[in-house]
C-alpha cells in the first residue's frame, strides 16, 4: 500500500518522528553519565518484562550518525529526541558534565547538517537517581534543579535550537511511576502521588523561564491526552468519566493553559494538591506556552467503580482492532480529542503539535523487508484524523510519529515494536519497514502539494 494523500494540511506543517533518550541510547556508563531511576528500577527483578533493561537499547549513543541518516532518508522536517539529565548532571545538580552534553551537541550538528530541525525534550522520565534519593518529583526542590539543568542545556544548544519541550507526559510519569509503581521510580502511592504532578508542572514553568532567558524561542509542554468515553449511559458512568478526564487530562492542561487546577474534591484533594501548592506557583505554571504537545494513542472508556477506592474504573471495550500492545485503534478519537481541546480552552489553547502517535505491531524481517500494513493503516488513519481536526478549525502545526526505531518500551522491554525502522536488538541491524517508505512518500507528497 502506498497512497500518500491528506493534501489539506497547511504549508509549513511540520512532519517529524520522536524518540526518547533512555529508550534508544544505551551507553549508560559512558562519558560520565550518572545512574537514572530507570537503571535502578529495571535492575530490580520483576519490574521489566523478561528482565530487559535500557543498558544497551539501540546503541544510539554510538550509532547516532546512522540514525540521523535514516532521518534524512525519511525526509522529516524535525526530530524530537530527549536529553538524559544524568548525562548532563550525573547527580542531578551541580556543575555540567561537558562530555555528556557533547553528545547532544554532536547530534544537533548532525541533524542540522542534513536539514532536520532538532526538537529536544528535557525530561522523558529518566530522573537522576541522586534526585530520586531526595524524594524525586515528590520533593519540591526537584523543580528548581530541573530549571538549573534546563539552563545548562540551553546555554550550550540554544544557539542552534529554537523549539524546546520541557516535560514528556507528566500524567504518565506520575501515574505509572509514583501512583501505581509499574514504571520507575516504582512507588505505589496512589493518590498520595499528586504532589508529583504539581512539582513536575512547577518544574515545567521554572524551566520555561530559564529556557527563554537562555534564548529559547519556543517552549512546549507535552501531555498525554485521551478522550474519555463513558462506558454506559448511566449518570454514574458519566460521573466516573468526568473524574477520569479530570485526573488524566485537566490536571495537566488546566494549570498550564488556564492558570488553575481543576476541582479535585472527588479525589479527596483540595486546590493545594495535598499541600504541594504554594502562593505564586500557578503564575509560574500558567505563564503562556508557545504550543501544546499532544501525545495520542487511544481513547479511554470509563465506568463507575464497583467498590471503594478510586472514583472510576477503566472499562473494556469490544469491536475495535488492537495493536500488539492490545490498545484499541481509534483514529477518530484523535479528531474528538483535538476538537474537545478547542471547545474546552477556546482562545487559551495555543497551537498544537501531535508530538507522538503510533502503534506496536508484531514485526518480522523477511528477506530484508518488514511488511507492516497495520502500522501504515494506523498512521494513515491518524493523519487523516488530524486533517479533519484542522478542517474543523483546530490549529495543529505538526505531527511526530512514534517512533523512528524499535526501542526499549519501558516495562515491556523490547517486546513492543513501535518503530518505522526495525531493530534487531542483538545485532543492532536497522531495517526500514514498509511504513518508513509510506511515511517518506507522504511527506514528499505534502511538499509537492505546496
Ligand atoms: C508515550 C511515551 O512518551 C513513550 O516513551 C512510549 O514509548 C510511548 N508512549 C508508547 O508507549
Amino acid at each position: 500500500m502506498n497512497r500518500p494523500h491528506h493534501p489539506p494540511l497547511p504549508d509549513g506543517f511540520v512532519w517529524g518522528v520522536a524518540t526518547a533518550a533512555h529508550q534508544i541510547e544505551g551507553a549508560v556508563d559512558e562519558d560520565g553519565r550518572g545512574p537514572s531511576v530507570w537503571d535502578t528500577f529495571a535492575a530490580r527483578p520483576g519490574t521489566v518484562r523478561d528482565g530487559h533493561t535500557g543498558a544497551v537499547a539501540c546503541d544510539h549513543y554510538h550509532r547516532y550518525a546512522e540514525d540521523v541518516s535514516l532521518l534524512q532518508a525519511l525526509g522529516v522536517d524535525a526530530y524530537r529526541f530527549s536529553i538524559a539529565w544524568s548525562r548532563v548532571q550525573p547527580s542531578g545538580s551541580g556543575p555540567v558534565n561537558s562530555r555528556g552534553l557533547d553528545f547532544y551537541d554532536r547530534l544537533t550538528d548532525a541533524l542540522l547538517a542534513v536539514g532536520v530541525t532538532p526538537v529536544p525534550t528535557l525530561f522523558h522520565w529518566d530522573l537522576p537517581q541522586a534526585l530520586e534519593d531526595e524524594g524525586g518529583w515528590l520533593h519540591r526542590d526537584t523543580a528548581a534543579r530541573f530549571a538549573e539543568y534546563a539552563a545548562l542545556v540551553a546555554d550550550r544548544l540554544a544557539d542552534r535550537t529554537q523549539r524546546w519541550i520541557t516535560l514528556n507526559e507528566p500524567f504518565v510519569h506520575m501515574a505509572y511511576g509514583y501512583a501505581l509503581g509499574v514504571h520507575a521510580p516504582g512507588r505505589a502511592l496512589m493518590l498520595d502521588a499528586l504532589p508529583a504532578a504539581h512539582h513536575q508542572l512547577l518544574g515545567h514553568g521554572m524551566a520555561a523561564t530559564a529556557l527563554r532567558d537562555s534564548g529559547a524561542a519556543e517552549v512546549l509542554l507535552v501531555n498525554n491526552c485521551t478522550p474519555v468515553r463513558a462506558a454506559g449511559p448511566t449518570a454514574e458512568d458519566r460521573a466516573a468519566a468526568e473524574a477520569y478526564d479530570t485526573l488524566h487530562n485537566r490536571l495537566f492542561n488546566d494549570p498550564v493553559l488556564l492558570g488553575r487546577y481543576p476541582d479535585l474534591s472527588v479525589f479527596g484533594a483540595g486546590e493545594d494538591l495535598r499541600g504541594a501548592v504554594r502562593d505564586g506557583d500557578l503564575d509560574i505554571i500558567g505563564a503562556p506556552v508557545d504550543a501544546l504537545g499532544v501525545n495520542y494513542y487511544n481513547p479511554t472508556w470509563v465506568a463507575a467503580p464497583d467498590g471503594p477506592g478510586l472514583p472510576f474504573a477503566e472499562a473494556d471495550v469490544q469491536g475495535y482492532e488492537r495493536t500488539a500492545f492490545g490498545w484499541p485503534v481509534v483514529p477518530d478519537g484523535l479528531t474528538e480529542l483535538l476538537i474537545g481541546l478547542k471547545d474546552r480552552y477556546g482562545a487559551a489553547l495555543p497551537p498544537v503539535f501531535i508530538t507522538e502517535n503510533g502503534c506496536s505491531q508484531h514485526d518480522v524481517v523477511t528477506d530484508g523487508k518488514v511488511a507492516d500494513p497495520g502500522r501504515i493503516a494506523y498512521l494513515d488513519g491518524h493523519v487523516g484524523a488530524v486533517t479533519e481536526a484542522v478542517q474543523a478549525g483546530v490549529d495543529v502545526r505538526g505531527y511526530f510519529a512514534w517512533t523512528l526505531i524499535d526501542n526499549f518500551e519501558w516495562a515491556e522491554g523490547y517486546h513492543q515494536r513501535f518503530g518505522l525502522v526495525h531493530v534487531d536488538h542483538v545485532s543492532q541491524v536497522r531495517t526500514p519497514k514498509d511504513s518508513f517508505a509510506w511515511y517518506r512518500d507522504l511527506i514528499a507528497a505534502h511538499r509537492r502539494a505546496h
